[in-house]
């Protein structure tokens, strides 16, 4: 499986957009986040030899509009795509997918998406003292699994935890996402990268939200097994 970062905050190959935001694609055929700024997202995708005609289905991480941004533009150039949300992501943004001509669907815990790929289901947070739930993607291949976050609102470690209620993590292979440790300082952020050492994770790639603290302290702690990501990074599972 070849997991493409479109748009990210930062810029892994030259030439392509990056702005406040996420959006991954799995297999030219799954979509997760849409980043801030569809346009963008779109020539992205063009650039680096995609095209939203061969995409499957769109999974929405959580209700911000750093990660539903693209969402009009994406349905507008692939009408009729189902979009996987949380039953508790709001009202509002089951509207607008309506309204941008997408099919919005309610995930559930383990629910699979498409082949190979599933999401954890919400996992109940809060962001500035309201719920922002959120659903991180699973991908599972030839015994390998990955984790891709949207911003982590429930705790990247708690996420992972809940994630490994659903599915079997052997191995870890890769955990890839927003963490949303932007606001620690650098030994808030050693403590939290010691945290994650226990699911002896083959390849962190902490982007979007992370910040800077977050990308120091996995590199120092989890040596040799992080990576620098941005618009245009690519793996493959
Ligand atoms: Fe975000
Ligand atoms: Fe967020």
């Amino acid at each position: 499986m070849t997991i493409t970062v479109l748009y990210d905050n930062y810029v892994f190959r030259p030439g392509l957009s990056s702005g406040w935001g996420f959006s991954v694609l799995v297999d030219d055929r799954i979509l997760f986040d849409t980043g801030e700024n569809g346009s963008d997202l779109l020539r992205n995708m063009e650039a680096l030899g995609r095209s939203p005609d061969r995409l499957e289905a769109v999974v929405i991480s959580h209700n911000h509009w750093d990660h539903t941004g693209g969402l009009k533009e994406v349905l507008g150039a692939h009408p009729g795509l189902n979009v996987y949300i949380g039953p508790d992501t709001g009202e509002d943004l089951k509207e607008s997918i309506i309204t941008y001509g997408g099919s919005p669907k309610h995930t559930e815990p383990g629910m699979q998406i498409a082949e190979n790929i599933w999401t954890t289901g919400s996992i109940k947070a809060s962001y500035k003292g309201s719920p922002m739930p959120e659903q991180a993607m699973v991908l599972q291949k030839n015994g390998k699994t990955a984790m891709i976050t949207g911003c982590s609102h429930p705790g990247v470690k708690h996420m992972i935890e809940e994630a490994s209620k659903l599915f079997s993590f052997s191995p870890f292979t890769l955990l890839m996402g927003g963490f949303h440790w932007r606001d620690f300082s650098p030994q808030q952020a050693e403590d939290a990268a010691e945290e994650l050492q226990q699911f002896h994770i083959e390849t962190i790639v902490p982007t979007h939200c992370s910040g800077k603290p977050a990308l120091t302290a996995l590199k120092k702690i989890h040596k040799g097994r992080v990576l620098s990501a941005g618009s245009g990074f690519e793996t493959e599972l």
